[in-house]
């Protein structure tokens, strides 16, 4: 096929013009991006290349693409996080090769299935806390914004189940804070505003002043209260990495970093996931009433203990079917090292290539009735059918998600928690748009009013 061609006007200003999703703003702001990426998905057989000025991006689709990207070459592509920086540092989601692997291996212990146990009442007070907040929130009545109220639950269980602190920041503050930043999209119409010399929302001071926030937090957590004084810990870890003479590599900016890292990658996106499950689960009340029934027949009236999460099936398959609808990360993106063949395409060294999950997610060839909510898809016995890398909410191969399992048991607790005590009510426009930045988010927030059950 030809090469595509799409307009892209060079900005000034924030400094991050050669980021890929600002020049894939043509895209994607449209009224409903996703579905401007499935048709020419479709049209182009699940490759199409774009040609931007100097350079080429390639979208791809198909499991297989997936498959050749994040595993059987995955040595091939490294990762891409330009404009993002700020955010993340030198983490090591960011980095490649054997420093990436020196890097994960002392983390990695902090995520095995084993340590969930100990994680247990901390997620389970995180959750308290919502509820508290929740109960005074269904009293005045008012309208709160879903995804906020979620990143804040989820940056609560980070701090105290991972870092073992209370957490001393007011999430909502910060959780503006570093909106303002990862709102890449908006950057761009930002800098294209302030070159025509029109008044603009936000200028780069704010932005500024967002990253000044976002860079006290981690000194901040390390400051905060001390809950149990526990032994092994995250943060624990990273100490130790850094105090390991053998290892100069990992020093305290390391530790810093890798605290901003899971201070996002572990809480936007399983906020999102939470968010997204209930704006489902507002517009399916039986699986609602389902959750709740699970959660009876689980635990009775009883708060759950560690030994029933597993037990709570249904909830899981509500938040595996919101991720295959609602990808917190849509698109994965790498920049070949050499040259490659995906399936008889040519990928040259240079080229950056997006593996568009949401596409893959959305296929009708890989998902019957895709755009039908139906948690029953992820039974055991319907999954085991399922096409290899068709669904990749937390990526595949060695760079896949750390914290996958753990999202996953955070948020089925969340949500027999949260609902066998309230009822949250999407109160926005359906189907809710989609503002596809970094993450799947929906444009101008999920509003939701909370009634006690
Ligand atoms: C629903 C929740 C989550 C989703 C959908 C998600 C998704 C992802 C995806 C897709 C990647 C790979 C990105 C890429 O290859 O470009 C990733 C990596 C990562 N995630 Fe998650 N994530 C979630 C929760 C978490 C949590 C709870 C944590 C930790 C507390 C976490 C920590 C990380 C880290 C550290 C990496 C980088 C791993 C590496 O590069 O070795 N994530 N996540």
């Amino acid at each position: 096929m030809a090469d595509m061609t799409v307009a892209y006007s060079p900005s000034h200003g924030l400094g991050e013009e050669q980021s890929i999703w600002f020049k894939l703003t043509p895209l994607l702001n449209q009224e409903n991006p996703m579905q401007v990426l499935m048709a020419l998905s479709d049209k182009y057989g699940g490759i199409i290349p774009i040609n931007l000025k100097n350079q080429r991006i390639v979208l791809l689709s198909e499991p297989a693409h997936a498959e050749r990207v994040l595993v059987s070459n995955a040595d091939n592509y490294t990762k891409y996080f330009d404009g993002l920086r700020p955010i993340f540092g030198n983490s090591m989601i960011t980095i490649d090769g054997a420093l990436w692997q020196k890097i994960r291996t002392p983390q990695q212990a902090a995520f095995h299935p084993n340590m969930f146990e100990e994680y247990f009442p901390y997620l389970m007070s995180a959750i308290d806390s919502k509820m508290a907040r929740w109960t005074e929130i269904a009293e005045t009545g008012e309208t709160v914004e879903m995804v906020e109220e979620t990143w804040t639950l989820a940056a609560e269980m980070v701090c105290k189940a991972l870092f073992d602190r209370e957490m001393p920041f007011n999430p909502h503050f910060v959780f503006q804070q570093v909106k303002t930043y990862t709102d890449v999209m908006n950057h761009k119409s930002i800098r294209l505003k302030n070159q025509r010399g029109e008044l603009v929302e936000m200028t780069s001071e704010t932005t500024a002043k967002a990253m000044e926030v976002w860079h006290s937090i981690p000194d901040m957590v390390m400051g905060a209260n001390v809950l149990e004084h526990r032994e092994k810990t995250l943060l624990k870890m990273l100490e130790a990495a850094e105090a390991d003479p053998d290892f100069p590599e990992f020093d305290h900016r390391q530790v810093i970093d890798e605290m901003k890292q899971y201070l996002w990658a572990g809480t936007e996106t399983t906020a999102l996931t939470l968010a997204w499950s209930l704006y489902l689960l507002s517009q399916h009340p039986e699986a609602m009433e389902r959750i709740r029934a699970e959660a009876h027949a689980v635990c009775g009236d009883a708060d759950p203990e560690w030994n029933q999460v597993q037990q709570l099936a249904y909830t899981r398959q509500v938040i595996q079917e919101t991720m295959r609808l609602f990808p917190p990360i849509w698109a994965l993106i790498r920049i070949a090292a050499g040259d490659d063949d995906i399936q008889g395409h040519k990928i040259k060294a240079g080229d950056k290539v997006v593996i568009l999950t949401y596409i893959a997610h959305h296929n009708p060839k890989y998902w019957d009735d895709p755009e039908k909510f139906d948690p029953e898809r992820f039974a055991p016995e319907r999954a085991k059918k399922r096409v290899k890398y068709s669904y990749l909410p937390f990526a595949a191969g060695k760079r896949a998600c750390i914290g996958g399992a753990l999202s996953q048991i955070e948020n089925t607790l969340a949500l027999v928690q949260l609902l066998r005590r309230f009822t949250p009510e999407y109160v926005g426009p359906v189907p809710a748009k989609i503002h596809a930045t970094v993450t799947f988010c929906p444009k101008g927030g999920l509003p939701f009013r909370i009634r006690p059950r």
